[in-house]
């Protein structure tokens, strides 16, 4: 223990870098930590940070995240850490929730999603001193864009935003469990600019920053000044933190696994039942098959526990995003003695969360990830190949308390062959629709001139600027517009929800939209309980709504309202009780932000509908019609059985015209509208199964009248409809 220092756990790794860091960080605008995961940089460095001064005079530290459930988790720990209650100094802001007070909160846990758009409000960051951008090596899309502003804001570049320039002051702090440092160092290294003027700005800025750094470490001996030098060294400093690991075994299967959520369970109950000491990481690529996996596992307990010869008892725990807080808080929780914990996760806990006391991994080397083809313009959820990074990420996890096992399930020579070596960042996997939006709307009007970490391919680019001039976001010379466009950017929705949003003031449903577009914002609103599947199937059905899954979530919203929003009524019927808490604050604050932007009036409710669905589905064609798709007869036979997917195709409006694509989608089965035929639909999101289809998820019908009526620019104008 460091008698010297009140904050943080001394313990942890990065402890002994604390000076160390706190001098680069004095007089660098720009520190790279790289470390192992657990080594204690997410939740150490900000307390370093807050202690040495970096949260005085009103300042706010700012930690960004990839992943929601990391930072309200994180914020947890480290106020619990700091002894103070979560939302004082320390808190978290994510996606339409929040645990902050004004004035009050110095260190705040925020995803990179939500920094950005406050830059919509502050490009130059003013109530920050220092910004830390964690899990670079994840390379979201949100951090690609973060880290891409940051530079244009810290040096050079033809915008009017230059934060770091303006903003001498402002320290950004990028973290990374991989070495993807050098890449982030050399692009964040404004002495690699390429014209001569900017050689010389550089130039000077480097000596002057010497000179401050050289004249800081004499006068603080190295620990930081609570005013940090306003010129430091533009070079960013790299450090790296040693973390303990151990060595870790790694095995494969000798026979491919056909079902791999049942090849983890087998495996973890072998390994149970080998009797050795050691809690069991699962990694799965979501929430169904944690479920799947957990219910086999509860079932194996059960069995193993009435057999004797064992002294442990087993212990399932699920780990997934859409998790109510306090189940998030129990994998955490030391593993009560006798008991085996076994933690069935998603790849959040490949980086972003550390699990002690874990010895197995069992790793199913699929994730679900983001794909997008910009040919067709449709973005996927896909069950894909993990990279060979990211196993070797996973299979650290079992090193952490002692030499542990990791249990690939695939065979050798498929890993080798079949995985690819790194993840590709999600900036080249994504619908960039919103991220243009947002570039616009902070002043960047050629995007496709951005200085990116990685690079989108032009495609994607060019089709997210026809969407926007689809969407009357941007007018001919591809400026945002007035109406349309800044109000969008504004909105924490996918920009076809804002759209719709925006639709539903002329059609006077705006109150009903308000509610939905936050349904269909905040995940998991259905909770269903461990095997049972029917009733779940049963309660969904008493608030099914033939109109869609739009209006099937409007119904549930409003039942429960009245119903005097009541968690046993929630229970009981199947709803996840905090979901729609967080619908309720996500309506909320749309309906604030409307206001704010004078496109609604503030003294008046938001005009209503009432019982009349209509406008609410015409409100959602006039948002989605990007994401229309028609009943294609042609491939149907009634005499197929009832629910028979494979005979009910969709295909893209947008396609048909000239049937240039053959892509075939159908309805996924969470929809209401599974059984049904509707001849025209709009969807929220796809996802794509693993035999090829792409599934339709949140699907409103619509007619198809009102698609031409709603955006004639689109459907009238054949060259429009070109691919
Ligand atoms: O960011 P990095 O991976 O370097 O480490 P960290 O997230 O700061 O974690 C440091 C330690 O805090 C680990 O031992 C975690 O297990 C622990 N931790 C925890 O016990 N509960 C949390 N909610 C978060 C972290
Ligand atoms: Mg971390």
């Amino acid at each position: 223990m460091n008698p010297t220092y009140r904050y943080g756990d001394s313990s942890l790794p990065v402890s002994r870098y604390r000076r160390q860091i706190l001098y680069l960080v004095e007089n660098h605008a720009t520190t790279i930590i790289v470390g192992e995961t657990g080594s204690g940089k997410t939740t150490q460095v900000p307390q370093f940070l807050f202690e040495a001064g970096w949260a005085e005079n009103g300042f706010c530290i700012a930690v960004t995240q990839p992943r929601r459930v990391a930072a309200t988790t994180i914020a947890a720990r480290v106020a619990e850490e700091m002894g103070c209650d979560l939302g004082t100094t320390v808190g978290y802001a994510v996606r339409f929730d929040n645990a902050l007070t004004a004035g009050r909160t110095r260190i705040k846990y925020l995803t990179d999603g939500v920094l950005l758009r406050e830059m919509l409000d502050d490009p130059l960051l003013t109530s920050y001193s220092v910004i830390i951008v964690d899990e670079a090596h994840e390379r979201s899309l949100s951090t690609d864009m973060l880290l891409g502003l940051l530079k244009k804001v810290s040096g050079e570049g033809m915008l009017h935003v230059f934060v770091q320039r303006r903003r001498p002051d402002l320290r950004v702090i990028i973290s990374s469990a991989t070495l993807e440092a050098t890449k982030l160092k050399d692009f964040f290294d404004t002495g690699t600019a390429t014209t001569a003027a900017q050689r010389r700005v550089a130039a000077a800025a480097a000596a002057a920053a010497a000179a401050a750094a050289a004249a800081a470490a004499t006068s603080s001996g190295g620990t930081a000044a609570p005013s940090p030098p306003r010129d430091p060294h533009r070079t960013p400093a790299v450090i790296t933190v040693e973390g303990r690991t151990h060595p870790v075994q790694v095995h494969y299967l000798e026979h491919p696994a056909p079902d791999y959520t049942r090849a983890a369970v087998e495996a973890a109950v072998a390994i149970h039942c080998e009797d050795l000491p050691g809690d069991i990481l699962i990694f799965l690529t979501g929430q169904e098959e944690i479920q799947a996996a957990i219910g086999l596992l509860e079932e194996h307990a059960r069995r193993l526990a009435g057999s004797r010869g064992y002294s442990l008892k087993l212990m399932p725990l699920p780990l997934y995003a859409g998790l109510p807080g306090a189940q998030q808080q129990a994998v955490f929780r030391s593993t009560p003695r006798g008991y085996r914990k076994v933690v069935a996760a998603t790849n959040i806990a490949e980086t972003s969360l550390t699990l002690e006391g874990v010895v197995y991994v069992i790793d199913c080397c699929f994730v679900k990830q983001r794909c997008y083809n910009p040919l067709t313009g449709l973005e996927s959820l896909l069950i894909a190949p993990l990279s060979k990074a990211s196993a070797a990420q996973r299979a650290g996890r079992a090193g952490r308390m002692r030499a542990g096992h990791c249990f690939r399930l695939c065979m050798e020579a498929d890993f080798a062959a079949k995985l690819p070596e790194v993840t590709v960042p999600e900036m080249q996997r994504s619908n960039l629709v919103g991220m243009v939006l947002q570039l616009k709307a902070l002043g960047i009007d050629n995007v496709l001139k951005f200085e990116w970490l990685a690079p989108p391919p032009a495609e994607a680019l060019v089709r997210a600027l026809e969407e926007l001039h689809a969407l009357k976001v941007i007018d001919e010379d591809a400026r945002l517009t007035r109406d349309v466009g800044l109000a969008l950017a504004a909105l924490p929705l996918e920009p076809g929800l804002g759209a719709a949003l925006l639709a539903s003031r002329s059609l006077g449903c705006c109150e009903e939209m308000l509610t939905l577009a936050a349904m269909m914002s905040v995940q998991h609103v259905w909770a269903p309980a461990q095997g049972a599947i029917r009733a779940l199937e049963e309660a969904k059905a008493k608030f099914a709504a033939a109109e869609g899954d739009g209006v099937t979530l409007l119904n549930v919203h409003r039942a429960w309202r009245a119903n005097g929003r009541s968690a046993a009524w929630a229970q009981r019927h199947f709803l996840n009780h905090h979901a729609l808490f967080r619908a309720d604050e996500a309506r909320d604050q749309l309906q604030g932000l409307l206001r704010r932007h004078g496109l609604l009036p503030q003294d008046k409710p938001p005009p209503s509908c009432e019982r009349d669905m209509e406008p609410v589905c015409r409100a959602l064609a006039a948002g989605l019609f990007m994401n229309a798709a028609v009943f294609d007869r042609t491939e149907y036979n009634p005499l197929a059985p009832e629910g028979d997917p494979g005979t009910h195709v969709f295909r893209l409006v947008r396609y048909t015209a000239q049937r240039t694509h053959p892509i075939k989608l159908r309805i996924h089965n969470s929809s209401v509208l599974w059984r049904s035929i509707p001849s025209c639909v709009v969807y929220n999101t796809v996802q794509q199964s693993d035999n090829g289809w792409y599934e339709m998820q949140g699907v409103t019908a619509v007619q198809p009248d009102w698609l031409i009526e709603l955006a004639p620019h689109i459907f009238h104008k054949p060259s429009h409809t070109a691919v």
